[in-house]
């Protein structure tokens, strides 16, 4: 075979890739400040349901959120916007991870709360475009992934801050293939993208009265990236001195996070990209499963809530879309009324999550016909938020 042409192909691909991530430094060194949302005369909330299950669960959220934000509603400061066409169909007509009409839709508004989205792979009924989660945590530049798990019984408590536009998958879409023989990705860290993601993770920690900060690599073998990350880790690390901080590879503490002598003693985590991802899965299972977490990708303009999980197409194959538990969905809104500002109704939010999913267990869904509907259940959340008693109720079985 004649590899000659395929390697020089390489090589301008490899320069472009180069000057682009160069550029990316540039822009994040010179990146302006936080938004205020306190600031703004109104906060638009855009709602993109998504693919499979995805707007149902969404759907079940948006009333939730109405009906605590119903004074903000009334008054003008928030606005609901409906964004059409982020599915699957529609991506695919556009051959694009987000067309871009739909991107400047989302775009005018100033956070999103969307549903799961179909991300193909090779071999599946769609063409191979690129997962729109991807494309949108880029192109809004939302850098941190941020992903709670709690389960009180076992004394865990942690948060996740997983970054979220460099490591593996910045590039996931721009590998080469050399001939059919020799496939190559590309991972990249750059030195702010990391700082920003670890800073904020030690600013959580110390506006949150946290401990401790766990920075997760492979920095023993991937030597230039995880290295770099360990390397800014242990720079920030110094300005935050009353934080304590420490260092595991990923495979060990994948092994640690099931380890019940350990795992109570992880606080904040953060970690890049791909290794986040995985890690989050494992550490909502041991809280219940993916569908029981919500998450927050956050960036200085812009901000994104989501559930972990996926579409669940075979729920809708199946007929059952309307017995999907939108819990993640709901979590995930009140992290979004946390980063709006809304402080107070994001902890009696959390607050009657608690008591319907964990405690009292009133109403209780199971993906099937003999479990209670999505619906059955944002209602129970919404009576749960209307007891004036809710705290009391929350902290008498927060001590049983
Ligand atoms: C997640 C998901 C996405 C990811 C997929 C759908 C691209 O697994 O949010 O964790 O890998 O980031
Ligand atoms: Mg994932």
């Amino acid at each position: 075979m004649d590899y000659e042409k395929y390697i020089q192909e390489a090589k301008e691909h490899f320069e472009s890739i180069l000057r682009e991530q160069l550029e990316r430094v540039e822009k994040i060194k010179n990146e302006g400040d936080w938004i205020d949302y306190s600031k703004l005369p109104k906060i638009i909330i855009g709602v993109a349901g998504g693919d499979g299950i995805g707007p149902f669960i969404t759907e079940q959220t948006q009333r939730v959120l109405e009906f605590l934000l119903r004074d903000e509603i009334a008054e003008g400061k928030i606005e609901f916007r409906k964004i059409e066409g982020l599915t699957i169909e529609n991506r695919v007509k556009h051959m694009q991870a987000v067309p871009d009409d739909v991107l400047q839709e989302i775009k005018k508004c100033h956070v999103l709360l969307k549903g799961p989205t179909t991300t193909p792979k090779k071999g599946d009924p769609w063409p191979n475009i690129e997962s729109a989660n991807v494309a949108i945590r880029r192109a809004l530049d939302l850098f941190a992934n941020v992903r709670p798990v709690r389960v009180p019984d076992l004394g865990i408590d942690w948060v996740f801050f997983r970054e979220n536009t460099e490591g593996a998958y910045m590039l996931g879409s721009k590998g080469v293939m050399i001939g059919d023989d020799l496939a190559m990705d590309f991972k990249v860290i750059t030195a702010p993208g990391a700082e920003r993601i670890i800073r904020l993770a030690f600013d959580y920690a110390k506006k949150n009265n946290r401990k401790k900060v766990t920075v997760v690599t492979k920095a023993n073998v991937v030597k230039k990236t995880d290295g770099l990350f360990l390397d800014i880790a242990e720079k920030v690390a110094k300005d935050y001195p009353e934080i304590q901080w420490d260092d595991w590879f990923i495979d060990i503490m994948t092994a640690k996070l099931i380890d019940p002598a350990r795992r109570s003693q992880f606080d904040v985590i953060v970690l890049p990209n791909l290794y986040g991802d995985i890690l989050t899965d494992e550490a909502a299972q041991i809280q219940g499963g993916v569908g029981t977490a919500g998450s927050a990708n956050i960036g200085k303009r812009y901000a994104m809530f989501e559930a972990i999980h996926g579409t669940a197409l075979r729920m809708v194959k199946e007929g059952r879309e309307k017995y999907a538990n939108p819990m993640s969905m709901i979590k995930a809104g009140a992290m979004m009324l946390e980063h709006l500002g809304y402080v107070e109704k994001a902890k009696r939010l959390n607050m009657a999550i608690d008591i319907c999913n964990s405690f009292e267990r009133k109403v209780v869904v199971t993906g099937h016909s003999d479990g209670a509907t999505g619906e059955e259940m944002a209602n129970y959340v919404m009576e749960t938020l209307k007891d004036e008693n809710l705290e009391d109720k929350w902290k008498k079985y927060q001590s049983q």
